[in-house]
């Protein structure tokens, strides 16, 4: 399109709704419609509202990542001798006297540092086996999203350090650990240029920068509606998006830590992902469709919901029939005795709100969509080649199911797990008061689920080296 016809369209499109144009240019009849896009604003998850909404629960109570991580401890340390060897490889390369490295997308449970520990063990003893110099000083960088609870990790240093120095009581001192918070997205420059030796990243890279845009059409409605990720009934068009927002984002992940890493540097990434093409295995897509199934009950559920309140001056009682589709029917006012204390407006609003809140959460549970992709070890690869920055030394894949004989309790670990990880998301999407009947809705799925078969979940370490 010509520049002046352009611009013409641009001033014509701040002027608003859908508009028939007609215009003359150099004697063509040049006609085109304009639709003014209307995405209501919940409907999209921006990259912004990842970076500021998406954290691991925080803290350290029953609900948090701290407590609710054990699966991803024992994914890391099923490659651990990979990650060790390594580190060990890249010091005994290089050499430095301060060693940088980065966990990206640390969160706020005990792995990072136990990460971090065993990896200075690692180099102290190749130091001492294998390289006659002093122990180098360690540079230690915690990334995660800025909503990342930080203070829970910062409180554990203490310890950490005691621990460390307690270790190596009969060598007099203990290594110089420098230990700093690095909040930000991985999806760009978080470093500057050549400070890093080694970044470290453990089930964190199979998030994506954001849900997919092209899930969404012109008027901002999901083209994956009653889904919240890739299932057998999506259409093409949303394994497509899916794929293409992996690709944008792992390319800039890496030329970003290409700039980052000195030459020779090196890169463990642990991530979620997918045995061949097909999007939709047990293994990879399960966790995803039961957590839709209990959101879709949720919203669907036929009932009564009764509450008491006031209304000119009176107590009285509103009975709220609710059909499958979570739209509230009828509503009836009786006289009655009120024993909940609510003051006379709230007990209005609150059932005012409730008698609507069916249909938002319709349309909202059609709007929901994770911002997750589990690649194949052939899309990794790819994208790797294309981007060009890395030599790939190691690729390989791991598989991991039930360790315990119980399914009920690996199938309630697995449901506390999702929830410390989709709490955040799915609150702001959805509102707080959901929370609780969700993830009960969600364990018990998952515990049914777990007892008729088990669910093996594919994770790939990719070791890197900065070209
Ligand atoms: C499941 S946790 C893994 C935490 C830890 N590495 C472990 O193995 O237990 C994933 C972490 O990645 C972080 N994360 C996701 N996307 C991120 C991004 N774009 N930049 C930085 N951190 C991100 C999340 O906030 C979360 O803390």
């Amino acid at each position: 399109m010509d520049k002046s016809l352009r611009n013409i369209i641009g001033r014509r499109r701040r002027k608003g709704p859908k508009q028939k144009n007609l215009l003359f240019k150099r004697g063509i009849k040049v006609s085109f419609e304009l639709k003014t896009q209307r995405t209501p604003s919940f409907l999209l998850t921006t990259t912004m509202d990842v970076e500021k909404v998406f954290h691991m629960t925080g803290g350290a109570g029953d609900s948090s990542y701290a407590k609710n991580s054990s699966l991803q401890k024992k994914g890391s340390d099923m490659v651990k001798h990979i990650t060790m060897g390594a580190i060990q490889q890249l010091y005994l390369t290089t050499s430095p006297k301060s060693i940088g490295i980065a966990d990206l997308g640390c969160s706020s449970g005990t792995n990072s540092l136990s990460t971090i520990r065993e990896m200075v063990d690692a180099i102290e003893e190749t130091n001492r086996s294998k390289v006659s110099q002093p122990l180098p000083e360690f540079r230690v960088y915690l990334n995660d999203l800025p909503t990342n609870d930080f203070n829970a990790v910062f409180k554990a240093l203490p310890d950490f350090y005691r621990e460390l120095k307690q270790a190596r009581i009969d060598q007099g001192s203990g290594p110089s650990i420098y230990i700093a918070g690095y909040p930000g997205s991985f999806y760009g420059r978080l470093f500057p240029t050549d400070c890093l030796h080694f970044i470290y990243s453990s089930y964190s890279l199979h998030w994506l920068s954001r849900v997919p845009p092209a899930l969404y059409d012109e008027q901002g409605m999901s083209i994956n509606k009653g889904n919240i990720y890739i299932s057998e009934s999506s259409p093409p068009e949303v394994s497509e998006a899916y794929f293409r927002q992996f690709q944008e984002d792992f390319s800039l992940f890496l030329r970003s830590r290409s700039e980052e890493l000195i030459a020779g540097g090196r890169m463990v990434l642990i991530l979620l992902g997918r045995i061949g093409s097909n999007h939709v295995d047990r293994g990879n897509s399960l966790l995803w469709k039961l957590l839709t199934q209990s959101l879709t009950i949720l919203v669907s559920q036929e009932g009564k919901r009764e509450r008491w309140h006031w209304s000119e001056g009176k107590r009285v009682r509103a009975v709220v029939v609710v059909d499958k589709s979570g739209v509230a029917v009828r509503a009836e006012k009786r006289r009655g005795s009120c024993n909940c204390g609510w003051g006379r407006e709230k007990g209005w609003l609150e059932v005012t709100r409730r008698e609507k809140l069916g249909k938002v959460e319709k349309d909202r549970l059609d709007s929901y969509e994770a911002h997750f992709y589990a690649p194949s070890k052939e899309e990794l690869e790819d994208e790797t080649r294309r981007e060009g920055s890395f030599e790939m030394d190691r690729l390989e894949m791991v598989e991991m199911g039930r360790d315990v004989e119980d399914s009920k309790s690996y199938g309630m670990a697995v449901a506390k797990a999702v929830r410390a990880i989709q709490e955040s998301m799915i609150s702001h999407h959805f509102g707080e008061g959901i929370v609780d009947s969700l993830f009960q809705q969600y364990e018990r799925l998952v515990v049914e689920e777990m007892a008729r078969e088990e669910m093996i979940t594919v994770s790939f370490v990719i070791v890197l080296g900065k070209k």
